[in-house]
C-alpha cells in the first residue's frame, strides 16, 4: 500500500475558544479513517521547542520584549517544524498543531503592536514560509472566550499564565489580526464557529476538513 500524504492542519483562535478538545476529537475522527496522527503545539513540540516555552511562558508579563519574543517564537518554531512536523509529514501522518505561527502574527505583530510584515519577514527566514495545509480559525465571541478562559484559569493556571494577564485591548487587537490573516488567505484558513456544545463544534469542524480532503487533487 502507498504511504498517504501527510497532511499539516493547525488551530488558530483566542483563549477559551476550545481548541485542545477539538483537536483530540478531530485526532480521533482521523484515526477512525486509518490515519497516524501526531497531536502537537506551540510554542513547544520538540524537546528543544519545549524548553524554549518554559522561557516565553513564565515569569513576569514584561520579561521579554516584542522583538525578543518574537524571535524567541520563531526559534521554537523552527526547531519543532524540523525536529517534528516534517519528519512526520514525510511518513504520511497527520500533524495536528494547536496554534502556529498565524499566532505569531496575530499576538507579536498585531497584539504587540509589531506589525504583520516583520512577523512575516521572520516566517521566511526561519522556516521559508512554511504554513500549514489547513487552518482552523475557532471564532468566538470575546468575552465568551475571556469567561471560559476564566473559568479554567481558576483551576489550572498554575506557572504559566503570563500571556493570560494581558488587557481586553490585547485581545480585541488579535481577534482583529486573526480575522485579517483569515481574508488574506481564505483557501488555507477556514473560519469555525466556536460558539456551540462541544459535539456541534465537533461536527462543524469534521465537515470543513472532510470538505478540504475532497478539494486535494488526488
Ligand atoms: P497556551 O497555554 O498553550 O495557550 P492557549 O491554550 O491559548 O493556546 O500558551 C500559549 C500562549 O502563547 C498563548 O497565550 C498564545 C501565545 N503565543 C504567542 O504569543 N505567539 C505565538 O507564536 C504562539 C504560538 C503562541
Amino acid at each position: 500500500m502507498s504511504t498517504p500524504d501527510g497532511i499539516f492542519i493547525s488551530f488558530e483562535g483566542g483563549e477559551g475558544s476550545g481548541k485542545s478538545t477539538q483537536i483530540r476529537l478531530l485526532e480521533q475522527w482521523f484515526r477512525h479513517r486509518g490515519r497516524d496522527v501526531v497531536v502537537t503545539r506551540e510554542p513547544g513540540g520538540s524537546p528543544g521547542a519545549e524548553e524554549i516555552r518554559a522561557l516565553l511562558l513564565t515569569g513576569d508579563p514584561g520579561r521579554w520584549d516584542a522583538v525578543t519574543e518574537a524571535l524567541l517564537m520563531f526559534a521554537s518554531r523552527r526547531d519543532h517544524v524540523e525536529r517534528t512536523i516534517r519528519p512526520a509529514l514525510a511518513q504520511g501522518q497527520v500533524v495536528l498543531c494547536d496554534r502556529f505561527a498565524d499566532s505569531s502574527v496575530a499576538y507579536q505583530g498585531y497584539g504587540h503592536g509589531l506589525g504583520a510584515h516583520f512577523i512575516r519577514q521572520l516566517w521566511k527566514l526561519a522556516i521559508d514560509d512554511f504554513k500549514p495545509d489547513l487552518t482552523l480559525m475557532m471564532d468566538l465571541p470575546l468575552e465568551t472566550g475571556l469567561e471560559r478562559a476564566g473559568a479554567r484559569f481558576a483551576n489550572v493556571s498554575a506557572a504559566e499564565d503570563r500571556f493570560e494577564k494581558m488587557e481586553l485591548a490585547f485581545h480585541r487587537r488579535l481577534q482583529q489580526g486573526f480575522r485579517e490573516i483569515t481574508a488574506a488567505e481564505p483557501h488555507r484558513c477556514r473560519v469555525i464557529d466556536a460558539n456551540g456544545d462541544i459535539e456541534t463544534v465537533a461536527a462543524r469542524i469534521s465537515a470543513t476538513v472532510e470538505q478540504f480532503l475532497t478539494s486535494q487533487p488526488a
